[in-house]
């Protein structure tokens, strides 16, 4: 038989069946929270602390006081453990809301405890993606002006995705003020004249881990960065498009909307950036070769 999965809530390891929220939580009322997801490759975590400093960032910017960072990850080792995950590629999901308290608007008192729910699951690899890239959709970027926190406020996001589901499209392109910001759940990279166009760090996307990881690498490749938003009427220009996430880890977009990027195959630079994030992830933590390039 198989055995449930093991998640960690408020102090408690327990199974998935057995954790329960109420229904008065902030979260639950307001999506009064934020969240990080965190790629474990065979056991060992990419950026663990970059995504910490990034959860300390989005709790900030919430102004929820949360001071449990030390046990986090203990916490998600366990649980990558206990649920088998330790020779698997896995994500683990962290979300603190402002815990439980009668519905008002306002902050509740500063005794009310955030709420830690924490979970480990199988996160497989795009590879069949990542080999022969996607096609994406774009729409209206309709979210709010806060982007850079990780809120589990995701309705629009949701209600975004599901359309890109609905065109058979693999993310969907946000377009504010005419210029790209970034996807519904992963980061948007454009190449032009062989350099790399992203979106600037600010309130209007979310600062990616393997964002911030790619441009170093880029560095690191002697390919330029420049972050600067692409025009969504340029689109005709770009030679190479990528987005880039935690799950998605570096997938080449090979069509937006009706539009073909480059020869609808993924570019030089896309699979140059692929082979060195492959190494310092698949290769350098797991063990693992792993290869795209099936032109
Ligand atoms: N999403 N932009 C948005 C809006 C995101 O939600 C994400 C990640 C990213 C990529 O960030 P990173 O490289 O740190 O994963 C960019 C997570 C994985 C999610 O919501 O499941």
């Amino acid at each position: 038989m198989k055995s449930s999965s093991k998640v960690y809530l408020n102090q408690q390891f327990l199974p998935k069946e057995k954790a329960f929220i109420s229904p008065e939580d902030r979260g639950f009322y307001f999506a009064d929270g934020v969240y990080e997801v965190i790629k474990y490759y065979k056991g060992y975590p990419f950026c663990f602390d970059a995504h910490m400093t990034r959860l300390r960032n989005s709790l900030a910017g919430v102004r929820i006081s949360f001071n449990r960072f030390d046990e986090l990850a203990d916490i998600c080792d366990r649980l990558i453990e206990e649920n088998r995950l330790i020779s698997e590629y896995a994500g683990v999901y962290i979300q603190v809301t402002r815990g439980v308290a009668a519905r008002t608007h306002s902050f509740p008192s500063n005794d009310v405890t955030p709420t830690l729910y924490i979970r480990a699951f199988p996160m497989p690899t795009f590879l069949s993606e990542m080999r022969n890239g996607v096609r994406v959709i774009s729409r209206d970027d309709i979210r709010w002006l806060r982007c850079n926190i990780k809120s589990i406020a995701l309705l629009p996001n949701t209600l975004i995705f599901q359309e890109a589901m609905e065109a058979g499209a693999f993310e969907c392109l946000l377009i504010r003020d005419g210029k790209f910001t970034e996807a519904t759940h992963s980061n948007i990279m454009m190449v032009r004249n062989g350099m790399v166009f992203t979106h600037p760090d600010s309130n209007l996307i979310l600062p990616g881990i393997t964002r911030t990881k790619v441009i170093k690498l880029c560095s690191a490749l002697s390919v330029g960065v420049i972050e600067k938003p692409v025009k969504a009427d340029d689109i005709n220009s770009i030679e190479e498009c990528f987005i880039t996430g935690t799950g998605s880890e570096i997938i080449p977009v090979v069509m937006v909307d009706n539009t073909v990027i480059g020869n609808g195959k993924p570019g030089p630079v896309t699979r140059m950036i692929q082979k060195a994030f492959f190494k310092i992830t698949y290769e350098e933590l797991a063990g693992e070769k792993i290869t795209v390039n099936n032109d």
